[in-house]
């Protein structure tokens, strides 16, 4: 008896929010898929793409609920490529960074089903382009780390090294990093970055509910506290903050996202 053909996967990347920062790959396949198994910070915008027959499965965060486990999202996006040919994992930003995309694309690969990357635009990236802040700066910054201020519970002891980064990266972008914060920005002057540095947070990034605030390092905490600051933030810590060219600005869509928890 012949073995029932696998379909293929295709982790795509949503990019940050607004769905005009979608790759044409990305649109191509949503247009075309048979199932699309999608996140908490992807627009109802990149949903409404896809065919009517198409079988939409949610395995997202949502404020209040338990979050679906990896376990139950692989075991999703296994039975959809069991029965589909076409399947769409759409991730927030790009699949690869920061978002578990690899342990999917590895769950898949073992159990014989072809799975293909169709690389995002990343928060990291977009959300300080749209308000202005450059990444890098010929002056200021030659060196710019993406890095996670909320590591996997899994882990027996923190693995990145904020003293170490403190000295070696001219700027930080920091996903997931609200919570963290007041450890993180404590590591980072005890590491020897100037308590002066500059710095900016940015929820919601490219789309309505967009709002940043900027302050020195050492100030950072009181204000993403005095000001409520949520996930989905972005925080950028750097001399390049002082770079900013505010009018470069981008127009923000009108599509909204969750607040995180
Ligand atoms: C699980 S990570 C996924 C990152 C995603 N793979 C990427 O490449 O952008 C989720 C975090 O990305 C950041 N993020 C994603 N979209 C954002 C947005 N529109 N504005 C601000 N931060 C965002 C936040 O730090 C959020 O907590």
């Amino acid at each position: 008896m012949t073995e029932p053909t696998l379909g293929t996967v295709y982790l795509v990347g949503a990019g940050p929010g607004d769905p005009d920062l979608l790759t044409v790959k990305a649109k191509r396949l949503l247009s075309k898929c048979d199932a699309l198994v999608y996140d908490s910070l992807v627009p109802q915008e990149l949903l409404d793409l896809v065919t009517d027959r198409c079988e939409l499965h949610f395995v997202g965060k949502r404020r209040g609920h338990h979050s679906i486990p990896q376990t139950k999202t692989n075991t999703i996006l296994f039975q959809m490529a069991q029965c589909h040919s076409c399947v769409v994992r759409l991730k927030g930003g790009d699949p690869f960074l920061f978002g578990r995309g690899v342990e999917e694309a590895s769950y898949l690969d073992s159990r014989g089903v072809v799975v293909e990357v169709v690389p995002g635009i990343t928060a990291g990236i977009a959300v300080p382009a749209y308000v202005g802040i450059p990444l890098t700066h010929r002056l200021a910054g030659s060196s710019v780390t993406f890095v996670t201020g909320h590591e996997g519970v899994d882990k027996r002891r923190p693995a990145v090294n904020w003293k170490a980064l403190a000295q070696a990266s001219d700027g930080l972008v920091i996903y997931m990093g609200v919570h963290n914060l007041h450890y993180i920005v404590a590591q980072l002057i005890s590491g020897g970055l100037n308590p002066a540095t500059s710095c900016a947070v940015i929820q919601q990034g490219t789309v309505v509910g967009q709002r940043m605030l900027k302050a020195p390092l050492d100030q950072l905490v009181d204000e993403v506290k005095r000001l409520q600051f949520c996930p989905p933030s972005i925080v950028v810590i750097g001399a390049m903050v002082d770079y900013q060219v505010e009018s470069c600005s981008a127009k923000l869509a009108n599509v909204t996202m969750p607040i995180l928890f």
